[in-house]
């Protein structure tokens, strides 16, 4: 009788394999395309958070296939469900080298002007349209960054607009010309015209264009402009 007990408590204590972990498993040992099939089933089941996870997963695997596959791939950063989702153009040395988005030179510039603002990375989520660091190379040799090609930009925009998908911000902000041609696919859309004015992309998000901040860099004269704009954006938080 006691072995009996025993034997049920035994039973009862015996961890049953989710259907998550089932997934889990036959994703481990499948080929590429069952792969893809069941990471969209495990996706159906995820949590927002997790859901972030799974994209990335996606990403990876399909890059993997793709002929950018030796690149470094650098993904969106922040709080999932955030107010403010920015997109920049793609990462530099840097960001290449930390794994994360805007950390370098522009960064900086960036964060400094949101605190003088008073807007919190809290309340930001912070990604790049394209993925990986492009680059070139300068007339010495040296490895130097260049503007994302069409075809690369062309690649990564479904992702991004799953990224957009998850995280359902209030508001996009663009930073620089690529991103803002990027979100609203208007080839005319120049920043120049479009920054420190909110406006509704064809998906009916709010977007509010701004200067990419290593404009400042090569323009000084744009410090005010970027401060006027972020106090602009401010008055919609
Ligand atoms: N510039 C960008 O557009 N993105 C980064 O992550 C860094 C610099």
């Amino acid at each position: 009788m006691e072995e009996m007990e025993l034997l049920q408590e035994k039973v009862k204590l015996e961890p049953i394999k989710s259907e998550m972990e089932l997934i889990q498993e036959r994703i481990r040992s499948e080929s590429m395309e069952s792969k893809m099939e069941l990471l969209k089933e495990k996706m159906k089941l995820e949590s927002m958070e997790s859901k972030m996870e799974l994209l990335k997963e996606k990403i990876k695997l399909e890059i993997m296939e793709s002929d950018y596959a030796e690149n470094i791939i650098v993904f969106g950063e922040g709080k999932e469900n955030a107010k403010i989702c920015m997109i920049g153009e793609a990462p530099g040395g840097e960001e290449e080298k930390q794994g994360k988005p805007f950390v370098g030179r522009a960064g900086k510039i960036l964060w400094d002007f949101l605190e003088m603002t008073g807007l919190k990375r809290e309340q930001i989520y912070i990604t790049n349209v394209v993925k990986f660091r492009p680059t070139d190379r300068s007339k010495t040799g040296r490895i130097i960054n260049r503007i994302p090609k069409k075809a690369e930009i062309d690649f990564f925009l479904p992702y991004l607009t799953e990224e957009l998908m998850i995280v359902q911000p209030d508001i996009i902000v663009t930073l620089g010309n690529v991103p803002l041609k990027a979100v609203t696919e208007e080839e005319s859309a120049t920043i120049g015209a479009m920054h420190g004015a909110m406006t509704t992309t064809k998906q009916g998000y709010q977007l509010f264009p701004l200067y990419h901040p290593a404009s400042i860099i090569y323009n000084s004269g744009l410090a005010q402009t970027y401060q006027n704009d972020l106090q602009v954006l401010k008055q919609y938080l």
